[in-house]
């Protein structure tokens, strides 16, 4: 299928858009590299106390895996989508505009699995939820949705996708190498803290 290439590309670049940089340099607050983990996600930019600009965050790092997955589906259909959802999970990760050091892939994970079957974002959102309130660790939370998500793709019948979400699984777990070392050394950050 020659539209591939073109839908990993379109995936890349859409993915690679960092906006918990773009917003919080836009309303200037603190530089999201000095504070907290560094990191460039929704959970960092908590950190600045700035609610709104947080969730807005989430959003559109989340829609923009979502905006890559329905624009190449609608183009050259399901396997394409599913190309481009690996294709924004990389940008997001590795974007060559930040000499390759991204974010964690927590909320463009969510973002391409609405793009691809909906379901299986809510189950994301909902063990998500249920980990963020019983221990109050972001990251935690993400390593325990993003663990069963594939399961339950695989349970559902669903194989390909089981495999690509195995696989962006484990990138996800890489990316949260350090928290998991804070996490066992009982240093991690919990949401609302300050740091
Ligand atoms: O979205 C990433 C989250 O799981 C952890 O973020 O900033 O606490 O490393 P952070």
């Amino acid at each position: 299928d020659a539209f591939l290439p073109v839908a990993f590309v379109i995936g890349y670049l859409l993915g690679s858009v960092p906006f918990g940089l773009v917003l919080t340099r836009l309303a200037g607050t603190q530089d999201l590299r000095s504070i907290g983990s560094g990191n460039i996600g929704a959970t960092n930019v908590l950190r600045t106390g700035r609610k709104g600009l947080a969730a807005a965050t989430l959003l559109l790092d989340a829609l923009k895996g979502t905006a890559a997955v329905v624009i190449s589906g609608y183009i050259a259909g399901p396997n394409a989508a599913m190309v481009a959802g690996l294709g924004a999970f990389l940008g997001h990760l590795f974007p060559v505009w930040l000499k390759f050091k991204g974010g964690k892939g927590v909320a463009v994970y969510i973002g391409i699995l609405l793009g691809l079957f909906w379901p299986g974002a809510a189950v994301f959102c909902l063990l998500w939820l249920a980990t963020a309130f019983t221990t109050r660790y972001s990251s935690l939370s993400a390593l325990v949705a993003a663990f069963i998500t594939p399961l339950f793709l695989w349970w559902f019948g669903h194989l390909a996708l089981a495999s690509l979400f195995a696989v962006l699984t484990l990138l996800l777990f890489y990316m949260h190498r350090e928290n998991i070392k804070r996490l066992q050394a009982g240093k991690e950050g919990r949401i609302g803290e300050k740091t």
